[in-house]
């Protein structure tokens, strides 16, 4: 299982995998952030097929083409605003990564990269968050053959650290 795993420190706008998941928000209209960087690269285009999608309830992702992404496909997911860990945050957060997941099996999507979903603007704690996300992804991992791969995409050493202590007492 966790041979199906790798973590990394990278700008995930430069990953050349089937799908890259984009950490929007509700409208799916871009923003700042990793959002920011993915619609920046891909070019108007992924704008356009956005406002095709009539935006995404917090929790659940789709998908579109990457355009001028090296990545053949960008999965939209809405993760949770921390708003201090008793408002469901948790299970949103989870569900962003199913769902993210979900989509790409259902794509045949064999490689897959996330960003560190709701730690940036969304004020996630990022210790908690890629607990979570490091969870989830294993949990869907030892139920589906897809996606075969999955990178976590750090920004910073900090949160690669944080992650790569968590992956060392993974499933
Ligand atoms: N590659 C990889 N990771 C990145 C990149 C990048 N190019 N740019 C930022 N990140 C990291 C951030 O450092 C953070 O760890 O992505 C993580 C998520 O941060 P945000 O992009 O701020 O996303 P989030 O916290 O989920 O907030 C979403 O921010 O950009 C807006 O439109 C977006 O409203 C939405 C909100």
């Amino acid at each position: 299982m966790k041979n199906r795993i790798q973590i990394v420190q990278k700008d995930i706008t430069t990953m050349a995998v089937d799908a890259i998941v984009n950490a929007a928000n509700n409208s799916l209209l871009g923003g700042g952030g990793v959002d920011g960087a993915i619609h920046r690269r891909a070019g108007k285009k992924l704008l356009a097929a956005c406002r095709t999608l009539g935006g995404c309830v917090t929790g659940n992702a789709k998908i579109t083409l990457g355009y001028n992404l090296p990545a053949s496909y960008v999965i939209h997911t809405v993760g949770p605003v921390w708003q201090g860990g008793n408002h469901g945050e948790a299970d949103l957060l989870a569900s962003a990564y199913w769902r993210s997941l979900e989509v790409a099996a259902q794509k045949g999507i064999k490689t897959i990269a996330f960003p560190a979903i709701s730690t940036g603007v969304y004020g996630y704690p990022v210790q908690d968050a890629a607990r979570i996300a490091l969870d989830t992804v294993c949990d869907f991992l030892q139920d589906h053959d897809l996606p075969q791969k999955v990178w976590f995409v750090c920004f910073s050493s900090q949160a690669l650290t944080i992650y790569r202590e968590l992956y060392d007492a993974l499933c």
